[in-house]
């Protein structure tokens, strides 16, 4: 069985950072979310694997590698738009040949992995099988209407009135079969292929489809508010391990990473907390559920549940609570005259000023 993993997209949610950058790549625990799932792949015993990249195709192979790293091999599948996950589908169709397949959506983070899916997905063999979980609120999601025996009956994108509380999660088993189906479909009112009516038109040509449920932890690293949940998720199970610097007045409470490389003085640091290779924290209070990437720069400050991407700086800045701030990106005060903010952000960025 092969993997496809979908890296390309647009990323319109997580708008500004990927203007400058694939968002499959932003780090949860300074580790890209893109990571998880190779992971997750390479330990189902998938070998062969095609990533479809967009725009940011040329970083996402220089950080990912031929998949050595990840004990897989990459190809990498060049989708030159973002027209839908049924496109890409299409766009794989060479690497894909007549071999069965996983798909998996590389923005999502799966705690209990694949391994399991891929075993049933052997021991049951079907045209698709689908990953659901229930979820509070099923109109902002791909929701499935199953029998008593876990066949699916229909899907529906978003759909006003659910039929039911299941939503699609972002891993799927398909047989070859899907590609008569994704060449079948026609663009959706968003102008995209959507994979939901390729399943859809298996269901309807009297195909199996097949649907597993689960209850573990799952997300679309799509948002920033989720990718935050899943920093502070993953954070959960990380271990301590100071391999970096601490001086004797600094404090580490609980379980908190420091890289090799990175400096600890006179701070405070309640885990979980991660700090990468290269970044210096002085003179502030940080954690707990935060993540300080490589090289990054935090000084007097306090700052809490927020992940800074590498070479971000932070000083003098008394208190910041769930933020995602970009690479390179500085926050520090203003001098107190005038009483003015000053800002230089970037198209479609978000700050929240408490005066
Ligand atoms: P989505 O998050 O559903 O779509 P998107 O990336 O366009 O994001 P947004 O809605 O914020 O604009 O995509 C799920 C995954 O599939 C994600 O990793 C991107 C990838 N993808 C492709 O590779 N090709 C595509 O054509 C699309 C739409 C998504």
């Amino acid at each position: 069985m092969k993997a496809l993993v979908l890296a390309g997209g647009t990323g319109s949610r997580l708008r500004p950072f990927t203007h400058t950058g694939a968002k499959q790549l932003l780090p949860i625990a300074n580790k890209p979310v893109l990571f998880y799932a190779l992971e997750s792949l390479a330990a189902a015993g998938i070998r062969e694997v095609g990533v479809v990249v967009g725009e940011y195709g040329r970083e996402i192979r220089e950080l990912t590698g031929d998949g050595d790293a990840f004990g897989l091999r990459i190809e990498y599948l060049r989708q030159n738009r973002p027209l839908g996950l049924a496109h890409a589908v299409r766009v794989a169709r060479d690497f894909l040949g007549d071999d069965d397949f996983l798909l998996y959506l590389g923005d999502n983070y799966l705690q209990q992995g694949v391994t399991d899916f891929v075993r049933r997905t052997v021991a049951d063999p079907a045209a698709a099988r689908l990953l659901l979980t229930p979820v509070a609120d099923p109109s902002a999601f791909g929701v499935a209407e199953i029998d008593a025996e876990g066949n699916v009956l229909r899907l529906e994108e978003k759909p006003d009135s659910p039929r039911s509380a299941l939503a699609l999660i972002g891993v799927y088993a398909f047989s070859p079969a899907v590609h008569e189906a994704v060449r079948a479909i026609t663009p959706s009112a968003r102008g995209e292929l959507e994979l939901t009516h390729a399943v859809q038109w298996m269901i309807e040509h009297g195909l199996r489809v097949r649907a597993d449920t689960t209850t573990r932890p799952w997300r679309d690293t799509g948002s920033v508010d989720d990718l935050l949940e899943v920093n502070h998720h993953v954070l959960d199970g990380v271990e301590g391990l100071v391999e970096g610097k601490v001086d004797a007045h600094s404090t580490l409470v609980g379980r908190v990473r420091v890289a090799e490389g990175a400096i600890v003085r006179g701070s405070r640091v309640v885990g979980p907390v991660v700090i990468g290779a290269g970044a210096v924290v002085s003179n502030s209070s940080v954690g707990p559920y935060t993540s300080i990437g490589e090289d990054c720069r935090v000084e007097d400050s306090a700052i809490e549940h927020s992940v800074l991407l590498r070479g971000a700086q932070v000083e003098g800045v008394s208190r910041i609570e769930s933020s995602l701030i970009g690479r390179s990106a500085v926050v520090r005060p203003a001098p107190r005259l005038p009483r003015a903010h000053q800002l230089v952000i970037g198209d479609y960025s978000k700050v929240y000023l408490t005066s």
